[in-house]
């Protein structure tokens, strides 16, 4: 595997490899690597030639800067990770190399990147739309995988290839999960046992929302759910949703035939976790 750190290098290599007709699929991380990202590779590894993953902690779809400076860095371990699961290049560049002028694109997702996350996170999606874009440009990839457990990311991925044209393959891969249910996150590194057994009732909670929907209305479904979330030690909701799975717009009553999923996003001393579960497929 090679280790490349500038945008030109990775060019050069990325242009010999597409020159002998080879398939790229890439998978942007911002490392702390867990199995989640490993599956995407895993992915990759299995459907093109040549697999690239980035390393990138991208400070701009940080809101909150203290979120930015405790998020993990874990690079030599994610790079043991990487060559193990048979990744072929991995470009981990710096912030200046990224960004060496000041950074104004500004999107418009329309309500998209204003709801859910993009309510609590302002900027959060301009940020991660940006980069991927500028990931996009280097690498292009004929395939880039990104996890369900982003839900709301993917569909802004999926519109930004759309509005630009890209000519990417998007490929949603499922939520990893421990043993436990507890969706798999880098920013579960910053919990301890405890409160990692403390947050699957955000699994627990979707599981039973799903098997509620028989009984009650989506309303009701939301704050049931928020109850038995907030009532675990430690833990606060920042919002439960039930919402369409093609538009992410809220859904207020049940319709037969409509994908319906629920997306939450809660606090655990400190730490945010988001996780979603199908609700009608
Ligand atoms: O999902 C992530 O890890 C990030 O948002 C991404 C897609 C790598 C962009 O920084």
């Amino acid at each position: 595997m090679e280790t490349v750190r500038t945008i030109s290098e990775t060019k050069a290599i990325l242009e010999k490899i597409k020159a002998d007709g080879k398939t790229i699929g890439f998978v942007p991380t911002m490392g702390a690597l867990h199995a989640g990202h490993i599956s995407l590779q895993e992915c990759s590894y299995k459907e093109n030639d040549f697999t690239v993953c980035s390393i990138f902690v991208n400070p701009i779809q940080f809101n909150n800067a203290e979120d930015l400076e405790k998020y993990p860095r874990t690079e030599e371990r994610d790079i043991e990770m990487l060559e193990k699961a048979g990744c072929h290049l991995v470009f981990i560049p710096s912030v200046n190399e990224m960004y060496g002028e000041k950074e104004e694109t500004v999107y418009d997702f329309g309500h998209l990147d204003k709801i859910l996350e993009g309510e609590f996170r302002p900027g959060h999606f301009n940020g991660v739309a940006i980069v991927v874009k500028k990931l996009f440009d280097i690498v292009t990839p004929h395939r880039a995988y990104f996890g369900e457990k982003d839900y709301q990311q993917l569909a802004i991925v999926k519109q930004l290839v759309r509005m630009h044209d890209i000519p990417v393959e998007i490929v949603p891969c499922p939520t990893m999960r421990e043993l436990s249910g507890l969706a798999m996150s880098s920013r579960n590194e910053r919990l301890s046992l405890e409160e990692k057994e403390i947050a699957t009732v955000l699994y627990r909670t979707l599981k039973q929302t799903a098997e509620k929907a028989s009984e009650l209305a989506p309303k009701e479904c939301e704050n049931w759910a928020i109850q038995q979330i907030n009532a675990a030690p430690g833990m606060s909701v920042e919002y439960f949703s039930i919402v369409d799975a093609e538009t992410m717009l809220p859904v207020k009553k049940w319709h037969e035939g409509q994908q319906v999923i629920a997306c939450v996003a809660a606090f655990i001393v400190g730490v945010r976790l988001i996780d979603n579960m199908m609700i009608f497929s």
